[in-house]
C-alpha cells in the first residue's frame, strides 16, 4: 500500500506526510506513483492478451505529471475538450491513442482533434455527425468515428453519474442506431469504425456492465452484417473503487465481461478508465484549524474546503478520513463533522463521522482523493488552489504549486469606465 503509518506517522510511499505538510503548507494533494503505476499494471495483467488500448479519462486527474505518468506506461487519454487535448498532447500522449467524448464538440474542437490525428471520435448524435463530417470534408479528411450509444441500462451509481439510461443526454438511443451508422456509412468525412458505450461513473455491480456490453455486441454484430465491418469496441470507464464498504466488481471479472463481449467479433478493444486509475493513489493533506464544540455537534474546522473536493457536497460521497499521527491502539473515538472555512452549511469534508480526538495543528488526509479531487476544485471564496506534490520512494517533486493569491487577483482587470 501507499499510503501507510510507519512509525506512527502517515507516510506517503517513503515520506512522512507531516514533512510534506511542513514544506509545502496544506491543504495539498499527494499522490504515490508506485499507487498510479500499480493501478496501470494492473489493467495491463487484467486484459492480457486482449491488447486494449488503455486510454485514461483525463478529467478524473489531469496534472501534467499524471497523465505523464501513465503515457510512459503505453496509456492513451480519453478527452472531452479542446484543453484536455492539449494537456494530452504536452504530456507525450500519442494522437493515435486519443478518444475524443463529449455530447458537445465545438467545430473549433473537431478541427483541432483531426488536425492532431486522434483515434476517434465518439460521436453522440446525428447533428454531431453532420458537423463533424462538414468539418473533415473542408479539411480534406476523414473523421474516424465511434458512434457512442446509449443502452437504456441503469448503472446503479449516484444520480448525477449515471449516464447510460435513456433520459440521460448521453449517446445515441439503440433503436435509433442503425440508421445513424447508415447515415455515417454514407458521408463523405467519416469513417465509422467503432461503437462505444459508458452507462456511468463508480459502478459497483458486474450486471450493469454485462448487460449495456451484450447490448453492444448485438449492435456490432448487427451492423457487421450490413457494411464494413467495425474495427473496434470502446468500452468506456466506470470500474468502481472503495471509499467505505463498497464492493466492486474485481478487474478479472470486467476483463471477462469483455473478452466475452469481444469473442468472434476480431475488434480492437479501447477502455477509458478514470477513477480507477487515481482515486486511491492521491489523498488531500489537511490541518485542523480548530475544534468547536456546539451543543449538537463537535465539529473539526480543517484548512481543506468544498472548493478544494466537492465529492461530498455534490454526490453525497464518503470518503475516507485518517489522521497522520497514528492513533493509540484504544483511542477513543467521536462523531464530529469535519468541515472548512466556506461560508455554506454544504461545505463539509465528513458529517458525524467516528474519529479518534482531534486538536488545533493536527495533520488529517481525505483518502481516495486521486480521482475528481484537484480536477473538480475551484477559487471559490477567494481560496487559491491547492497544491499537487507528487511522491516516487523517498523522492518528491511539487507537480502544481499553490496558487499566487495575488496573482489570482492580478488575472483579472477593471473595466474601462472603472479607470478613473
Ligand atoms: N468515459 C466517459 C465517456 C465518461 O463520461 C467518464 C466519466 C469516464 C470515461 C471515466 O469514468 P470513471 O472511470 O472515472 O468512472 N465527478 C464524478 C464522476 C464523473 C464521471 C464523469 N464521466 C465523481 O466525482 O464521482
Amino acid at each position: 500500500m501507499s499510503f501507510t503509518y510507519r512509525a506512527g506517522v502517515l507516510h506517503a510511499e517513503d515520506v512522512p506526510l507531516s514533512e510534506i505538510a511542513a514544506r509545502f503548507g496544506t491543504p495539498t494533494y499527494v499522490y504515490s506513483t508506485a499507487a498510479l503505476r500499480q493501478r496501470f499494471r494492473a489493467y495491463v495483467e487484467a486484459f492480457a492478451g486482449l491488447d486494449p488500448t488503455i486510454c485514461y479519462a483525463l478529467k478524473a486527474n489531469s496534472n501534467q505529471a499524471v497523465i505523464a505518468t501513465f503515457a510512459r506506461e503505453g496509456a492513451g487519454a480519453d478527452i472531452v475538450s479542446l484543453g484536455e487535448l492539449k494537456r494530452a498532447l504536452a504530456a507525450g500522449v500519442p494522437a493515435g491513442k486519443i478518444v475524443f467524448a463529449g455530447v458537445g464538440k465545438t467545430a473549433e474542437e473537431m478541427r483541432a482533434a483531426l488536425a492532431a490525428g486522434i483515434l476517434q471520435f465518439n460521436v453522440e448524435s446525428e447533428p454531431e455527425l453532420r458537423m463533424l463530417s462538414e468539418v473533415a470534408v473542408a479539411m480534406g479528411r476523414v473523421a474516424p468515428v465511434a458512434l457512442r450509444v446509449n443502452p437504456d441500462v441503469d448503472a446503479k451509481t449516484h444520480a448525477k453519474i449515471t449516464t447510460g439510461k435513456a433520459e440521460n443526454k448521453f449517446g445515441i438511443d439503440m433503436d435509433q442506431a442503425p440508421a445513424v451508422a447508415a447515415l455515417a456509412r454514407g458521408l463523405p468525412g467519416i469513417a465509422l469504425e467503432a461503437l462505444s458505450v459508458h452507462i456511468g461513473s463508480q459502478l459497483t455491480a458486474i450486471e450493469p456492465f454485462r448487460e449495456a456490453f451484450a447490448r453492444l455486441g448485438a449492435l456490432a454484430r448487427a451492423l457487421n452484417a450490413t457494411g464494413p465491418r467495425l474495427k473496434r469496441l470502446d468500452f468506456g470507464g466506470g470500474v468502481g473503487v472503495v471509499y467505505r464498504d463498497e464492493t466492486p466488481p474485481d478487474l478479472a471479472g470486467y476483463a471477462a465481461a469483455i473478452r466475452d463481449t469481444v469473442a468472434g467479433l476480431d475488434v480492437g478493444i479501447v477502455l477509458e478508465p478514470g477513477r480507477n486509475l487515481v482515486a486511491e493513489a492521491g489523498v488531500l493533506l489537511a490541518r485542523v484549524i480548530r475544534v468547536k464544540e456546539g451543543t449538537a455537534k463537535r465539529f473539526a474546522i480543517i484548512d481543506a474546503a468544498m472548493n478544494d473536493l466537492i465529492r461530498p457536497t455534490l454526490y453525497e460521497a464518503w470518503m475516507p478520513i485518517r489522521p497522520v499521527a497514528e492513533p493509540r491502539a484504544g483511542a477513543n473515538e467521536a462523531l464530529m463533522d469535519v468541515v472548512g472555512p466556506i461560508c455554506e452549511t454544504g461545505d463539509y469534508l465528513a458529517k458525524d463521522r467516528s474519529l479518534p480526538p482531534l486538536d488545533a495543528g493536527d495533520l488529517i488526509v481525505v483518502g481516495a482523493a486521486g480521482a475528481y479531487g484537484a480536477a473538480m476544485s475551484s477559487t471559490y471564496n477567494t481560496r487559491p488552489l491547492a497544491a499537487e506534490i507528487m511522491v516516487n520512494g523517498s523522492e518528491v517533486a511539487v507537480i502544481r504549486p499553490r496558487q499566487d493569491i495575488d496573482a489570482l487577483i492580478a488575472g483579472e482587470s477593471l473595466a474601462p469606465w472603472l479607470k478613473h
